[in-house]
């Protein structure tokens, strides 16, 4: 039995869509375990480039079962874009499932995701407006639509009669226009007939696949950082990207999962607003943003650029259950003369080694950094450990000792083929 949870170790977009997607040549099942069309997962094989959205990184494999669980949030018409949209690429082969249990964003989502933001003004948080935060309060406050209900046309309605209620009090109250049930339903219900096919029990799905050997990964989307309870609260998502949370997000046992893999940039990038303790800016900045094509998937938006934050990854292997890492986007960092390495945190003179959970306290922190030497040599064609320059070496072998997690894989450029493995974990 293998599952492999893969998850995001940092601010997001650490490279787990090109990780998801390496290891789905040896898999048989890809769960996407939460968050929405926030996120944007960028594929390349081949030199043909992909971004995923809500599909899971599977689906470039047709033996592949892809299954988008109970912990998501579907917008059901963007969900169909994509798909078509890969079809329209050739990839007509695939198989796709979708937890009945699964939350569905709708339009209101999505207006009062950008009204929210407007009326917080300089506090913003900096959301990708996709509804995803809103989506999520519904289900907490126990007035969201599942994909079970959304189905049935019938439940459907009177779902969307009870919700509108409410949420056009929220859409008066923010002086937004309010919304008509059957504008919403006479449109949404199409969507539903199409995707109704592939709705199922994803649990119990899963569980079968489980007993019956399959390797299954589970893909995070996010990062721990930008997690619900653990990120640097308010500015973080509306969900739990971390690898403890797989099993509530896919219905499945804590036990079931053998390991958890942290996708770690070797630097750090964050879109949005928010505390970034080792953020760097200038030349530096500029240097590394426009190496790694540092913009964002989703909003286009240019990534804030940081130094690897040793304090905040190792706080993410505390709190996920993180046992190996990724190292991704290695070959951006080569032609720096220095790299800085984060490994403690200084607050009012003293040195701390953990979180803080206050954005006062956080405003506070200085980055304590250990300087190492770069690398000049060209490792985007490096196919073992052994083969990396001895500075690119280091550079490991220092962040394994400041995070107590085993490196096990190093990506050094887009490309599926562009990546070492060290350990075999899967
Ligand atoms: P995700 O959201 O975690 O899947 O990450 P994104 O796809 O949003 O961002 C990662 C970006 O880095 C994508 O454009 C990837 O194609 C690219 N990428 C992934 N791994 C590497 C790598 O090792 N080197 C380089 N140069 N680019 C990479
Ligand atoms: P992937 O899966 C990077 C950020 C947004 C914002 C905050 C809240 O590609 O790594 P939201 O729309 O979720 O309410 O926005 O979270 N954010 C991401 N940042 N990668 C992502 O996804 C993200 N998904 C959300 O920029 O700061
Ligand atoms: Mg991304």
């Amino acid at each position: 039995m293998s599952a492999l949870v893969i998850e995001g170790s940092q601010w997001g977009d650490e490279g787990k869509g090109k990780i998801t997607d390496y290891f789905s040549q040896e898999a048989d099942v890809v769960v996407r375990s939460q968050g929405g069309n926030n996120a944007g997962h960028t594929i390349t094989i081949n030199n043909e480039k992909f971004a995923l959205r809500s599909i899971p990184s599977g689906i470039f494999n047709p033996k592949i079962k892809n299954i988008l669980a109970n912990g998501m949030v579907i917008n059901p018409k963007q969900l169909l874009e994509e798909l078509h949209g890969l079809e329209a690429r050739g990839i007509k082969d695939y198989k796709l499932y979708i937890s009945n249990r699964a939350h569905i964003v709708l339009p209101y989502h999505e207006m009062l995701d950008s009204a929210y933001e407007a009326y917080k003004g300089s506090h913003k948080i900096g959301t990708t407006k996709r509804g995803v935060g809103p989506c999520y309060s519904d289900k907490i406050n126990r007035i969201g639509i599942r994909v079970g209900n959304f189905i049935d046309e019938d439940d459907f309605r009177k779902c969307l009669v009870e919700a509108l209620k409410i949420k056009n009090e929220e859409l008066k109250m923010l002086g937004l226009e309010q919304m008509n049930v059957d504008d919403i339903f006479n449109e949404y219900k199409e969507y539903a007939k199409e995707i109704k096919k592939y709705v199922c029990d994803t649990s119990l799905l899963i569980e079968e696949e489980l007993e019956k050997g399959s390797k299954v990964l589970f893909e995070g989307a996010q990062g721990a950082m930008l997690c619900l309870d653990h990120g640097t609260y308010p500015y973080v998502t509306s969900s739990s990207p971390t690898g403890s949370a797989v099993p509530i997000n896919c219905g499945v046992s804590p036990k079931s999962i053998n390991s958890i893999l942290g996708i770690c940039k070797a630097y750090t990038t964050r879109v949005g607003e928010g505390p970034f303790p080792t953020e760097i800016e200038g030349d530096l900045a500029h240097y590394i943003r426009e190496r790694g094509h540092e913009y964002g998937t989703v909003t286009k938006r240019p990534r804030r650029i940081g130094w690897l934050d040793c304090v905040a990854l190792n706080y993410a292997r505390r709190v996920s259950g993180i046992d190996y890492l990724a190292i991704t986007l290695l070959d951006v960092l080569t032609g720096l003369d220095e790299i800085n390495i984060c490994y403690a945190y200084k607050v009012d003179g003293k040195i701390i080694n953990y979180m803080p959970a206050t954005l006062k306290e956080l405003k506070k922190v200085k980055p304590v950094y250990m300087k190492l030497a770069g690398w000049s040599d060209d490792i985007s064609n490096a196919k073992s450990f052994e083969e990396l320059p001895s500075n690119t070496k280091t550079y490991i072998k220092a962040i394994e000792e400041l995070t107590k997690a085993k490196v096990a894989i190093i990506s050094v450029g887009a490309d599926r083929c562009q990546t070492i493995k060290v350990k075999e974990i899967f």
